[in-house]
C-alpha cells in the first residue's frame, strides 16, 4: 500500500552524469514501487548537462526535483544542500553514477519506520557485501582511509566512506550547522558531527562497475579527505582553512628564497630586482595554491577573474607586509621585545590579516 505522504527523498550528487541520468530514473521507479518517494538532483552546473537532462525528465515526472549550483563545487556540500531541500521524514544519498545498488532503498526506509534507528548504511564490508572489480590499489587506499576514519569515529561502523545510505531528516537538520560540508565523505561528516553516537545499521551491497562517464576522485579529494579529519580533530583550535593557507605561506617563503637566489647569486641580478622578482613569484604561487586547495570550494576560474584575484591578493598582502614590517618594528623598540619574538609575532598578525582579508575580497563570492 503506497502512502499519501512523500515517505522518501533520494538525493543525487551529479557531475558530469548526464549519460546516467535516465537510467538511474528507471531504475528508481523500478525499486521504490510502492514508496512514496522523490528524487533531487544535485548538479554543480556539469559542463555535459546534466542538470538539463534531469530537468528534462522532471517536466513529465514531478517525482524529480533538480537543484543547480553555480559556481560551488563539491560532493558532501551538495548532499547536504539536497538532504535539507526536502519534506520526507528519511532522506537517502546515492551516487549519481548507478555504481551503487538501489534496490536496497526500500530496505533502507524499512529500517527507519520505527524509531529505534537513526541511519541504515550500504555496506561494502559487511557479509554479503563487496567492492566489485576494484583493483588492489584502490582496496588498500579504502582500506587506509577507512582505518584513519576510526580516529575520529564514535561507533563501529564496518563502512564509514559509504556514499550509499539512508538517514532521518531531521538528524539532518540538526548536525547541518556542525558539518565541514568539505571532500567525499557527507555519512564520516555526519556521524562525526552527532553528539551522541547515530544509531545504524548496516545492509550489504556490491558495489558495481561504472560504465558511463568517470569518477571524479582525484588526488585533491584524497587531499579534501586528510583536511576533514584535521578539521575534525584540530579545526577547533585552528581553523583547516587557516592551517592550509598558513603552510602554503610557509612554502611560499621557500619559492621566495628560491627565486631570489637564482636571480641575485644565479643570473647576477641587483639584490633589489631579486627581491621583486621573488616577491612576485612567491605571491603568485601562494594565490594559485591557494586558489586550487583552500579555496577549491570558491574557485576563481577564467583569466578575468584569476586577474582580478590575483590583483586584490597582492594589495592585501602588500598591505599585510606593512602591518607585519610595523607590528614588528613597534614591538622591538617601542615595546623592547626580543627581535625573533617581535619578528614572529609580526609574522603572524599578517598572516592573519592576509587570510582574513583573502577570504572576505579574494575568494569572498
Ligand atoms: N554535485 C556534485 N559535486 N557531485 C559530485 C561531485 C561534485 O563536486 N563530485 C562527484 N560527484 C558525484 C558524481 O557525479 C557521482 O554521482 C557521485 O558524486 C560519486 O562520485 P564518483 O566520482 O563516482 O566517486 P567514486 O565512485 O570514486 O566514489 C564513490 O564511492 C566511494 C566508496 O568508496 C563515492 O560514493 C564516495 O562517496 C564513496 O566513498
Ligand atoms: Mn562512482
Amino acid at each position: 500500500m503506497t502512502s499519501d505522504l512523500l515517505e522518501l527523498a533520494v538525493v543525487i550528487p551529479t557531475f558530469n552524469e548526464k549519460a546516467n541520468v535516465p537510467t538511474l530514473v528507471a531504475r528508481l521507479d523500478q525499486a521504490l514501487r510502492g514508496v512514496n518517494w522523490e528524487a533531487i538532483f544535485v548538479d554543480d552546473d556539469s559542463p555535459d548537462g546534466t542538470a538539463a537532462q534531469a530537468r528534462e525528465i522532471a517536466r513529465s515526472d514531478p517525482r524529480i526535483r533538480v537543484i543547480q549550483r553555480i559556481g560551488r563545487r563539491g560532493l558532501s556540500s551538495a548532499c547536504i544542500e539536497g538532504m535539507c531541500a526536502t519534506a520526507a521524514p528519511v532522506v537517502a544519498v546515492i551516487d549519481g553514477d548507478l555504481q551503487h545498488d538501489e534496490t536496497l532503498l526500500p530496505a533502507m526506509l524499512d529500517r527507519l519506520r520505527g524509531d529505534d534507528l537513526d541511519v541504515a548504511v550500504g555496506s561494502r564490508f559487511v557479509s554479503g557485501g563487496g567492492t566489485g572489480d576494484w583493483d588492489r590499489d584502490r582496496v588498500a587506499k579504502s582500506a587506509l582511509a577507512t582505518r584513519l576514519s576510526r580516529r575520529v569515529l564514535k561507533v563501529d561502523l564496518s563502512d564509514p566512506m559509504s556514499g550509499f545510505f539512508a538517514i532521518r531528516t531531521q538528524v539532518v537538520r540538526d548536525l547541518t550547522p556542525h558539518l565541514s560540508g568539505i571532500g567525499f565523505k557527507i555519512l564520516l561528516d555526519l556521524l562525526t558531527a552527532s553528539p551522541r553516537p547515530l544509531r545504524f545499521v548496516e545492509l550489504p551491497y556490491t558495489f558495481r562497475t561504472r560504465t558511463e562517464g568517470e569518477s571524479k576522485l582525484d588526488h585533491v579529494v584524497a587531499l579534501e579527505y586528510l583536511i576533514a579529519l584535521y578539521d575534525r580533530m584540530f579545526g577547533r583550535v585552528v581553523p583547516v582553512r587557516f592551517a592550509m593557507f598558513s603552510a602554503i605561506g610557509v612554502l611560499g617563503v621557500g619559492v621566495h628564497m628560491g627565486v631570489l637566489t637564482a636571480l641575485y647569486l644565479g643570473l647576477g641580478a641587483s639584490f633589489l630586482v631579486g627581491e621583486l622578482g621573488a616577491t612576485l613569484a612567491a605571491l603568485t604561487v601562494n594565490f594559485f595554491l591557494n586558489n586550487a586547495l583552500t579555496y577549491r570550494d570558491r574557485r576563481l576560474k577564467g583569466w578575468r577573474q584569476l586577474l582580478d584575484g590575483w590583483v586584490s591578493f597582492a594589495v592585501i598582502c602588500a598591505v599585510g607586509a606593512v602591518a607585519n614590517v610595523g607590528v614588528a618594528a613597534f614591538l622591538h623598540e617601542v615595546r623592547d621585545g626580543a627581535w625573533a619574538v617581535s619578528a614572529l609575532i609580526g609574522v603572524l598578525v599578517g598572516a592573519v590579516w592576509n587570510y582574513a582579508l583573502s577570504s572576505k575580497f579574494t575568494w569572498g563570492r
